[in-house]
């Protein structure tokens, strides 16, 4: 039995008040406790990112939700592996579970009993979107009511569903992912990228990982109700100052939309909606997709820093707030 479902990640950041503000704005909750900042979305009862300091930027956990059999199963598994090791609850981040470090790369990981709907905290359910109707030629779902989304929508993600990282190996991080915690892959582009979901159900993918000459952090992703929202996020985002990270347009592999918002440390928070999902493993094939078709399918160009590896990185960026002339 594998992982069942993405928990949340930890990230370490030298200014964790500014990361907190960051996430607040994007559209999560958040509360301080001691020296960290614990930010969930509203409606589910599931931290998803905890923010703790540190002396520069750095991803320093990743954590996972299964049940207690399946936690068995991997412990299990963790014992057999010749490169991955129990270690004990980390001071910094304590969090109840097993904690595992993957000497490869010296990645931490929390694997936790939880259900992917209540989290630990309690039972409450995932928020559900109202239907978002669109008109296709042939296909008109939307009649005699006026479309899009109010101007004064409140956007609010409703969950964490995927997180990015760097590795200097992809094949040995799919290796790592898919025999020790029971992820499977499901696209991957040569030796550059590779999409991992949980089985029996999942989005194409809860972890990503793209090479680089070190591990590092890339991005956090969010789901939003659908793309006119994560329009209306996204460019609240600019005219509150942040970065624009890249956006938006649309994913080639996993489908999704997506807008990348830079966070004051150098790090990506994504607004994804509409993601291919994978109900049945059987009737989905893994493949091997060339870099020209697997990268995105439309969108402006990426921004030469997009791929960039900022961990280890010490600056963090005041957002500089839209001044808007009138005359
Ligand atoms: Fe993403």
């Amino acid at each position: 039995m594998s992982v069942k479902h993405l928990h949340h990640v930890t990230l370490a950041v030298p200014d964790v008040a500014t990361q907190k503000t960051f996430y607040n704005d994007f559209g999560l909750i958040g509360k301080t406790e001691g020296d960290r900042a614990i930010l969930r979305c509203q409606g589910r009862n599931q931290d998803q990112v905890i923010v703790i300091p540190g002396k520069t930027m750095k991803l320093h956990d990743i954590s996972f939700g299964t049940t207690k059999t399946g936690l068995a199963d991997i412990e299990r598994r963790i014992k057999r592996s010749a490169d991955t090791v129990v270690k004990h609850q980390p001071k910094e981040a304590p969090y109840d579970g097993i904690w595992l470090r993957h000497e490869f790369d010296g990645m931490l990981y929390n694997i936790n009993i939880s259900d992917p709907e209540v989290g630990l905290g309690g039972p409450t359910p995932a928020k559900k979107s109202s239907s978002f109707d669109i008109n296709t030629p042939g296909h008109y779902k939307r009649v005699n009511k006026k479309g899009g989304t109010p101007f004064d929508t409140k956007v609010c993600p409703s969950r964490l569903g995927h997180v990015v990282h760097f590795t200097t190996d992809v094949d040995r991080k799919i290796d790592f992912y898919t025999k020790v915690l029971g992820l499977k892959l499901t696209d991957r582009s040569g030796d550059f990228i590779a999409f991992l979901r949980v089985p029996g159900g999942s989005d194409h993918h809860v972890i990503a990982v793209i090479k680089d000459d070190k591990p590092g952090f890339h991005h956090t992703s969010f789901e939003v109700n659908n793309i006119d929202e994560m329009g209306i996020a996204g460019q609240r985002m600019m005219d509150k100052g942040y970065r624009n990270g890249w956006g938006i347009g649309r994913h080639a592999l996993g489908s999704n939309f997506f807008w990348y918002i830079r966070d004051p440390h150098n790090g990506l928070a994504e607004y994804f909606s509409d993601i291919d999902y994978i109900a049945d493993d059987r009737k989905w094939r893994a493949r091997d997709w060339p870099m020209e078709v697997s990268f995105f399918l439309w969108g402006p160009p990426p921004p030469a820093e997009f791929g960039r590896n900022f961990e280890g990185t010490r600056k963090t960026t005041k957002p500089k707030p839209l001044v808007l002339s009138r005359t």
